[in-house]
């Protein structure tokens, strides 16, 4: 476990337990944990953030198991015990008393406007609820409980860390200097597309993403149905199946591999059949040291529980700690 004498900074950082990581969740979310957890000056503090996840349609009997395969699978991705404190969000009910104070000082007016809550409001219109609503103030919670000033996500997350920045200032101006104004930080991967080649890769559609547990076969015939075009233009595509594909060739064979291909596409054209072949060896290459030490772990259920217990007491202490200073200063102790 990091020490250190002065005041490190605190890093925070989660992910929803709604089913397997993607290659958009490693490369957004994933590799900037990754990044900062080696840096001593940096404490980290990495969630399964279970509150957030049951405000979408999820199955009750499945979801402890959706819970432990998070936990797997940060373990996999290179999350280190020794490096990182990783959390249950659900184990440490100080986040949700932080969400209830700072529920009393944000306007819904500004959560029904958020473009994610409309999003979402799309697509699960039989399941518009209150947690929905404050989903992002339980984010800012679960980042100020801890003082995060850097906080390792994709792009998609930037209106939510600009709702906690915005809380952090109006709590600190009505009770007085409290809480940092985090800021985001981002990796090459800050934005992975999605495999039909419209919007990012997403868990709402499964037709969108490669899982970190896919196979050589899954991840081949997933990359088949990108769609794609002659192979030869004028210009670049910025959008669609094909910009996608460069993309994915860039984040895993490298940028002098993409400048190839796009050499390609301007003058003699690109066969995609064996892009595509390529690009899935490449993907799957950096897949099976992950889909290794999850089996690892999957073997050892016992120190999984031990990581998690010696993680949240650790931040239970620093969250407690917050929480008190924040009611004293609401008035409330
Ligand atoms: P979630 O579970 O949707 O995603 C986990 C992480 O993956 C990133 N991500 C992507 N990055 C690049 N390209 C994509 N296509 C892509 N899709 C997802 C996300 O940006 C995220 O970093 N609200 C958060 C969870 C959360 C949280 C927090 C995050 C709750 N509290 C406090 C940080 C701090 C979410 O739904 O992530």
């Amino acid at each position: 476990m990091k020490t250190s004498s002065t005041t490190p900074t605190r890093i925070f950082s989660g992910s929803r337990p709604t089913g397997p990581l993607h290659l958009g969740n490693y490369l957004g979310g994933i590799k900037g944990y990754l990044a900062l957890q080696e840096k001593k000056e940096y404490d980290c503090i990495y969630a399964v953030v279970d509150l957030h996840g049951i405000t979408s349609p999820y199955n009750p009997q499945n979801y402890p198991q959706q819970v432990q395969e998070l936990v797997l699978e940060y373990l996999a991705c290179g999350l280190d015990p020794e490096k990182a404190h990783l959390i249950i969000q659900s184990h440490i009910p100080e986040h949700i008393e932080l969400a209830y104070l700072f529920s009393t000082i944000y306007p819904v007016s500004r959560l029904q406007q958020l473009p994610t809550y409309k999003d979402k409001k799309k697509n699960q219109p039989h399941y518009v609820n209150l947690g929905l609503l404050s989903y992002p103030v339980l984010m800012a919670a679960d980042i100020l409980i801890y003082k995060a000033q850097l906080v390792p996500v994709g792009k998609d997350q930037l209106p939510h860390l600009e709702l906690t920045r915005e809380i952090a200032r109006k709590f600190n101006r009505l009770f007085g200097k409290t809480f940092p104004e985090p800021q985001a930080y981002l990796t090459p991967g800050a934005y992975v597309p999605s495999l039909t080649g419209q919007g990012k890769m997403s868990k709402t559609n499964p037709k969108s993403y490669i899982s970190l547990i896919d196979n050589l076969e899954t991840i081949k015939n997933k990359l088949a149905k990108v769609p794609t075009d002659t192979g030869k233009g004028k210009k670049i595509p910025s959008t669609g199946g094909v910009a996608t594909l460069f993309t994915l060739v860039q984040l895993f064979q490298g940028e002098e591999k993409r400048k190839e291909y796009e050499k390609l596409y301007l003058s003699t054209g690109i066969k995609y059949q064996s892009l595509k072949k390529e690009l899935a060896l490449a993907i799957y290459q950096a897949l099976q040291p992950i889909q290794e030490k999850r089996n690892y772990y999957l073997r050892r259920p016992k120190l999984v529980r031990d990581i998690l217990t010696a993680g949240e007491k650790y931040a239970r202490t620093i969250a407690r700690e917050t929480l008190n200073e924040a009611k004293e200063k609401m008035g409330l102790l």
